[in-house]
């Protein structure tokens, strides 16, 4: 991971609550991580995307048209597990530098067909508060603007003001608190890959620390 982008997304995500730029991850593995999403899908490992939890968990297309395969921890040597670890680095030095005692990570590639989109959200859900940082990596070599598929950032407290407009380029890192920036993904006008991810503080771990925080005082 590059210290120099890092330092430079920390200040960002302090003055702004996001950030989005290139070069935090190394580009050999970026590139091993879009290769292991064309394999993936290739092998009828991706899925239609669902939304809500629980009994409120719906396929709907109207909402979302992606395709989505989780990462798990366990696939050996995989550049998917690569990226996990580097993400495990990366929830430390947030949760060290802006107290936020993460303890979780979960993430999924993603796939837009030309036409597919993702409407105007928020990634926190009213049921269960745990993600707090939303995390997109984009996997696309030689993406234009003209490609379309950029995702858009709408201002917290104006819901309607665009604040920026991403273009998913290969190496391209987002980062966003995922309770206050309501975002979409606009159609792209060819496939679209992506990493989207959230850094969470589980329920049971903010228990936890309750239980020592009151535990210790006086
Ligand atoms: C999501 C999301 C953005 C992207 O999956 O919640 O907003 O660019 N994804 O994949
Ligand atoms: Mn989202």
């Amino acid at each position: 991971m590059d210290a120099q982008v890092l330092s430079l997304m920390f200040d960002d995500l302090e003055t702004q609550g996001w950030s989005a730029r290139s070069g935090l991850f190394p580009a050999p593995l970026c590139s091993a991580l879009y290769r292991e999403a064309l394999e993936r899908r290739e092998a009828a490992d991706f899925r239609a995307a669902r939304i809500g939890q629980g009994a409120a968990r719906l396929e709907v297309n109207a909402m979302r048209g992606d395709e989505i395969a989780w990462i798990e921890a366990g696939q050996g040597t995989s550049a998917g597990a690569d990226f996990l670890a580097e993400i495990d680095i990366l929830r430390s030095a947030l949760s060290a530098h802006f107290f936020l005692s993460l303890n979780a990570y979960e993430a999924h590639f993603a796939c837009y067909e030309a036409g597919r989109f993702y409407l105007k959200h928020l990634d926190r859900f009213q049921r269960n508060q745990d993600r707090e940082l939303s995390t997109v990596l984009f996997l696309n070599p030689e993406w234009t603007h003209d490609d379309g598929g950029a995702l858009i950032l709408y201002d917290p407290q104006e819901n309607d003001r665009i604040i920026a407009e991403i273009t998913p380029t290969l190496g391209t890192f987002v980062l966003f608190r995922s309770g206050d920036f309501p975002h979409e993904v606009r159609a792209p006008q060819r496939s679209r890959y992506s990493i989207a991810g959230w850094l969470k503080r589980t329920e049971a771990w903010r228990a936890a620390i309750d239980g020592l925080m009151s535990d210790a005082s006086p």
